[in-house]
């Protein structure tokens, strides 16, 4: 059991892929699915033309589609490897699920396109990764257009996200011109050809008179000066570096012509971690570990319109999971036997029998569930709680009907707890008035419509104008200072903590500034 446990462990590779809308993360994470015999044809993964509705309609699309794309969990196997990638809802989708799937994932593949580099999503995702201290993979996409100049791209990602990087393969030409990737590790010259299929050459290096036959001298001329300058100039490999998430391997390449998204998918596996031991009250919890264990990163309701249930997704952090398993819900003391588990593929819902450390499995939820709960089988501990990441909409909600008070509070209050949204109060002056905060705007309607559907309560919503919120940490004396007219609202959130809401980026900074003495923080504790 134990080395069954092992080995497991260490074929598994669950990651995210951290983007801006548009660079590719469809067309990417369906190739690696044709990779691994996942799918059998493009366009499977999921409908395009799905995600460009307006996010008004986002409700019909859900029961359309049965299951959301904001849930999928797709996996694979690859020449040995269990891949497990968890997809990050981007678009109108973005929302603090979003965030939290990346707690629950061990590396990150950072997806830019060549012609947009580093875009604002992408620097949010990034920095959630960075504060885990998560390794981060970049593949630079769309090489086969006109895009910015590989060094320039080289110069953003590390003045625009703080991370030195080393490119692992470099482009010959780009645009019209593009010819193909130099694999610097593997001495590679992979050639591409808008009429054929891709082809792989070994050379002895970047002067290989073969690379000049190729593409031509100009070309070649260029490459092996632009090598020997990444060669003395660039940072070097550095495999702890890239482990510890300090050095960010980068890879070129086409995704929608498929041009080196195996090479990359080899070399990624090979380089990215393993699960990893995570963090508990009771001290590191390590995968190998043969006791069952994980924590719920997020709760997907109304996933069936026939049952309007929802799923609990678990990262599993320990152990092997059986269908059937009695385990104990840590947070409320009670033991459950998980009868139902679901993995999800796609469309397609499959019962699963068993999973191994890394793997997600989402839990048929009668409304049990919280994000950040842990399970585990054996003994009473709990995973560390996943903060609460920046709002980003702002809105003040009153109750239509007094009549329907309780509803009212016990839907605020569960919805809350589930994670569906974020809730503080004002405290400063007048009445006590309930805000509501979420990363996306989809997560409002998500809300409204909740309300009303499974607790029957209508409510007024009042849009505020904060676009911005951080924590202030630690005590603060006279906290009504921190309330500047109409261009901040300082207000508490259930464990107390204090956030001060801005309208504008500029007003936060400058606010900041004038602030050094205290803390301010883009994620609750
Ligand atoms: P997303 O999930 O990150 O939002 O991006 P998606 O894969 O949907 O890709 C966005 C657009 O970029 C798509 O074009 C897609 O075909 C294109 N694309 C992806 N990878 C590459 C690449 O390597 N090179 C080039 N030239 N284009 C790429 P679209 O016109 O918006 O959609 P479609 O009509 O092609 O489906």
């Amino acid at each position: 059991m134990k080395d069954e446990l092992q080995t497991e462990v260490s074929r598994r590779r669950t990651f995210a892929i951290i983007s801006h809308p548009d660079a590719g993360k469809t067309t990417l994470t369906e190739k690696l699915l044709l990779f691994g015999g996942a799918i059998r044809e493009a366009g499977s993964v999921k409908g395009r033309k799905a995600k460009k509705h307006a996010a008004s309609d986002w409700m019909d699309l859900e029961k359309q589609r049965g299951i959301s794309v904001t849930s999928s969990v797709l996996e694979f196997t690859y020449r040995g490897y269990h891949v497990n990638i968890l997809d990050t809802p981007g678009h109108q989708d973005f929302s603090e699920d979003t965030y939290r799937t990346l707690a629950a994932a061990d590396s990150a593949v950072m997806l830019i396109d060549c012609a947009k580099g580093v875009e604002p999503q992408t620097i949010k995702l990034f920095e959630v990764c960075a504060k885990r201290g998560i390794p981060v993979f970049t593949f630079i996409n769309k090489m086969d257009r006109h895009g910015k100049d590989p060094f320039d791209l080289l110069e953003e990602i590390e003045s625009v996200l703080g991370m030195r990087s080393h490119p692992m393969n470099w482009p010959v030409g780009i645009g019209s011109e593009f010819c193909g990737i130099y694999n610097r590790h593997r001495s590679r010259l992979e050639r591409f050809d808008r009429q054929k299929d891709a082809r792989q050459l070994d050379v002895e290096g970047p002067d290989d008179p073969l690379i000049r036959e190729e593409v031509g001298d100009l070309l070649a001329d260029q490459l092996s000066e632009e090598i020997a300058l990444l060669d003395i100039a660039g940072d070097p490999y550095d495999f702890e570096k890239i482990r510890n998430g300090e050095l960010t391997p980068v890879f070129f390449g086409s995704a929608v012509t498929n041009f080196g998204v195996e090479a990359f998918l080899e070399d990624f596996l090979g380089l990215a971690p393993s699960p990893s031991p995570r963090e508990s009250d009771q001290g590191l919890i390590q995968p190998e570990q043969p006791d069952f264990s994980g924590f719920v990163f997020k709760i997907q309701a109304n996933m069936n319109p026939a049952h309007r249930d929802r799923v609990a997704f678990l990262r599993i952090c320990s152990g092997k999971f059986e269908r059937g398993m009695n385990v104990r819900h840590v947070r409320t003391g009670k033991n459950l036997k998980l009868a139902q588990p679901q993995q999800f593929m796609a469309r397609d819902r499959s019962i699963v029998e068993e999973a191994y450390t890394g793997d997600i499995v989402g839990l048929f939820d009668p409304g049990q569930f919280r994000v950040g709960d842990t399970l585990c089988e054996k003994g009473s501990f709990q995973f560390e709680p996943l903060p609460k990441f920046p709002p980003e909409h702002f809105a003040k909600i009153t109750n239509k009907n007094a009549m329907r008070y309780k509803q009212y509070q016990k839907g605020l209050e569960q919805l809350v707890e589930e994670g569906a949204i974020q809730k503080y109060r004002t405290f400063l002056s007048g009445p006590e008035e309930i805000i509501i905060g979420a990363v996306g705007e989809l997560q409002f309607e998500v809300f409204d419509h909740r309300m009303k559907s499974e607790y029957g309560v209508d409510l007024i919503f009042e849009r505020l104008p904060f676009r911005f919120a951080r924590w202030v940490k630690g005590a603060v004396e006279n906290p009504a200072r921190l309330q500047q007219g109409r261009r901040t609202l300082c207000v508490k959130d259930d464990e107390e903590q204090l956030l001060v809401l801005f309208d504008s980026e500029f007003f936060m900074e400058h606010f900041i500034q004038q602030n050094r003495e205290l803390t301010f923080a883009k994620q609750s504790d």
